[in-house]
């Protein structure tokens, strides 16, 4: 069991593709209270290349020949997306403590699994959202839980991007209905999961369409949505990656009663009652995806906070930064989109 604390833990990376190395990366920056063990997937030589970068003990493509070493504690979970929670549940039944790239997963019985079988393991489940690690969104959300916009109206979401075809072969998985789905779930989670959390009300009810426009997947390419939020707010989703070129302007917006959030964009724009708020020290994230603080001594973010978070949560027997409930509340949001589009009908979610 990797239950109770250690002086160093060893780590084990499931799926060496593209994300792999932030985690190789950030359990690296975490030396000496981690230690990367071993690398797993299911192409050998996937899994060679990323033991041999990092210096890793053994690589395999046999996740129970990874999940039988006693000198491994935690998981990273790399896999795509369709397949994170049969990872986790293998983990946790073995039990390995798991941090899962984003999505947790990408249906609601998946992620129930997930959840249900680290719960009952007793071990920690830790999910990938590095966009909530920037102490600058830290901050918008909680001046948005104090009120300091007054009451939240209005939010809006728009990413504007593109991924060539090219992209959709890059792995047999993507773009498909059953490991990956499309724009939102994969490119937008980080965007509909920060939108979601800054919002911090639970969303009542989705409507809205999504389609494969240009590029030839299963899922979707471009899909909007309109949302009611809990305390009665509105909100709207727009995303793609069907458009012509690459990182279009694209923002979150947060409106309220006595001020205005808008980020994304180079200069964000944070102000209450025709004011602007002084967020000092603090670097708002340029584009949808950078994350920067701007003091070099500040604590670690990203990837690298991830994994220092799941260290820390195992040694105080305490809830991960995200646990797999708190992961799950946008991937709900776009599971009921997609069901109110298929159905062409409003889809409650409380
Ligand atoms: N946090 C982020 O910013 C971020 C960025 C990129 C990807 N991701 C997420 O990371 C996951 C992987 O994405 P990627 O771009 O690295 O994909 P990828 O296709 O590059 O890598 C996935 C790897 O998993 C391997 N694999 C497939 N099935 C496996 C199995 N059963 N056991 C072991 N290995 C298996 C594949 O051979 C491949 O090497 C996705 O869920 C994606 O959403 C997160």
């Amino acid at each position: 069991m990797a239950t109770g604390s250690r002086e160093t833990y060893g780590w084990g990376i499931v799926g060496c593709g593209v994300i792999a190395p932030n985690h190789a990366k950030a359990v690296q920056a975490n030396t000496p209270r981690a230690k990367l063990v071993g690398v797993c997937d299911v192409v050998p030589e996937k899994a060679e290349a990323l033991k041999n970068q990092f210096g890793a003990e053994f690589a395999t493509s046999d996740l129970d020949a990874l999940l039988a070493r006693d000198d491994i504690d935690v998981i990273s979970v790399c896999t795509p997306s369709g397949l994170h929670s049969a990872v986790t549940v293998a983990a946790a039944q073995a039990g390995k403590h798991v941090l899962s790239e984003k999505p947790l997963d990408i249906t609601r019985e998946k992620m129930d699994a997930a959840i249900k079988a680290t719960r009952e393991a007793g071990v920690k489940l830790g999910c990938v959202f590095q966009r909530r690690t920037s102490r600058f969104n830290q901050q918008i959300r909680q001046m948005v839980q104090e009120g300091a916009f007054g009451r939240i109206l209005l939010a809006d979401l728009s990413g504007k991007d593109y991924r060539s075809p090219a992209y959709y072969t890059t792995g047999d998985w993507r773009g498909t209905i059953s490991l990956d789905r499309g724009c939102l779930m994969n490119q937008g989670v980080h965007a509909m999961d920060l939108y979601i959390w800054l919002v911090g009300q639970p969303v009542v009810e989705v409507a809205g369409f999504w389609d494969h426009l240009a590029r030839d997947i299963e899922a979707e390419d471009t899909i909007v949505g309109t949302l009611r939020f809990a305390n009665g707010a509105l909100g709207s989703v727009l995303f793609a990656t069907s458009l012509s070129r690459r990182n279009l302007p694209s923002h979150i917006g947060i409106h309220g009663t006595e001020g205005n959030v808008i980020i994304g964009g180079a200069e964000p724009l944070v102000e209450r009652n025709g004011e602007k708020v002084d967020l000092a020290g603090l670097i708002a994230p340029r584009g949808q995806g950078a994350i920067a603080a701007a003091d070099p001594n500040a604590p670690p973010q990203g990837h690298e906070f991830h994994v220092k978070d799941l260290i820390e949560a195992i040694d105080q027997n305490r809830d991960p930064f995200i646990t797999g409930e708190s992961a799950r509340t946008a991937i709900d949001v776009i599971l009921a989109l997609y069901e109110a589009s298929d159905t062409r009908r409003v889809v409650r979610l409380q």
